[in-house]
């Protein structure tokens, strides 16, 4: 019997409305737009305003995208696994309360925190429930409203990050289209480069905590990126070989999206040019859990069937791996 594999059949995102460029930013810290492009690669990020909005209703926009651009039954849905790591609360878990917004009613839904290789490790979690024949229609979200923890006073972070989520559809395929393989590590060591240090069951918020800014992101930025290059790279490449596929045969590399540089860096050890790398970064930013379903929605139309795709992560946790993804589709293809 041929071999279940999990195929992305399509691909929804919500980007909100408001946009925070470098100018505005400029305003807000000392930086500038030169500096921010030359040594991150960010013009613009998207910022959801509005009372009570979180990551579930990012998460609710883009799968009620992906849904309509794949005439899909809400009800027909098995699973939802969302990334993200800036919940709408603790629990119930934003899958969930995604699945009620969107009327998903008979499918079960949890989340996934794996910082930037959200994504990633949510993709690898879901393909098993297909490739096993337990489901047949699951959606994986990643997204993260990032802006809910930045200090906006703080200039080394302020201008990384943005809001934004993505979904994809995952079916099963028995031509061998889909997540073909994974590698995914993660090191607590790394831990101490990157966190937040409050709000957790460790040191609940107290008013101290919001007085000393406890509760944003905490990067030592030069750590971090170097770290990011050597595992990102690494990983990508090891996926290609033990493959057996070559720079030519790679359609594009799906990047996360934290630094044009570290981009550069891991496209130039795969040998691949910067027109098979997708990229984003300049007008969204990082939205961490976001980045990857982001970049295949917006290159979606550019995407031919049989495509091979290698999706590659670095983050918080640390968090690192790749993604052999074939693709399932001519992208701009909605009707079939
Ligand atoms: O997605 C999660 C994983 N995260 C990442 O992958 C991020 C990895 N790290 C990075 O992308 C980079 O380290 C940053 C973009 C965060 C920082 O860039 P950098 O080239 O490593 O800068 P730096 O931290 O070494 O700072 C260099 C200088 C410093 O000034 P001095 O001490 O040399 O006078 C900073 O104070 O740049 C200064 N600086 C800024 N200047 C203008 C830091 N942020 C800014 C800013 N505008 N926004």
């Amino acid at each position: 019997m041929a071999k279940i594999t999990a195929a992305v059949t399509g691909v929804g995102a919500f980007l909100p409305e408001y946009i925070l460029d470098n100018f505005e930013l400029s305003k807000m810290v000392d930086t500038s737009d030169e500096w921010i492009m030359s040594r991150i690669g960010i013009k613009t990020r998207h910022i959801l305003k509005g009372e009570g909005l979180g990551t579930s209703y990012m998460g609710e926009r883009a799968v009620k995208d992906l849904l309509e651009k794949t005439n899909t039954d809400p009800m027909d849905i098995d699973m939802v696994v969302c990334a993200t790591v800036t919940p709408d609360m603790f629990f119930p878990s934003t899958a969930n309360l995604i699945c009620h917004k969107v009327g998903m009613k008979k499918a079960f839904g949890f989340d996934i925190s794996a910082a930037c290789s959200g994504f990633l490790f949510a993709l690898t979690a879901a393909s098993k429930f297909i490739e096993t024949g337990t489901f047949k229609k699951v959606i994986v979200v990643g997204g993260d409203k990032m802006s809910s923890i930045i200090d906006y006073e703080d200039r080394a972070t302020c201008p990384i990050f943005g809001d934004g989520a993505g979904a994809v559809l995952l079916e099963p395929n028995k031509e061998g289209y889909g997540v073909l393989d994974a590698i995914l590590h993660s090191d607590g060591g790394g831990a101490a480069h990157l966190h937040m240090k409050a709000g957790g069951s460790a040191m609940p918020a107290t008013e101290e905590t919001v007085r000393n800014k406890l509760h944003y992101v905490y990067q030592e930025g030069q750590a971090v990126f170097k770290a990011a290059v050597t595992h990102m790279s690494d990983t990508a490449v090891e996926i290609m070989e033990r493959n057996k596929l070559t720079a030519e045969d790679v359609r594009y590399l799906v990047p996360h999206q934290a630094n044009l540089r570290i981009i550069d860096a891991t496209a130039h050890r795969m040998g691949l040019p910067r027109e098979k790398c997708m990229i984003n970064i300049e007008k969204y930013g990082n939205t961490t859990a976001g980045t990857l379903p982001i970049c295949l929605w917006d290159y979606e139309s550019r995407l031919k069937k049989g495509d091979n795709l290698i999706l590659a992560a670095f983050g918080g946790g640390y968090t690192w791996g790749a993604v052999y993804l074939k693709w399932a589709y001519d992208g701009g293809d909605f009707t079939r």
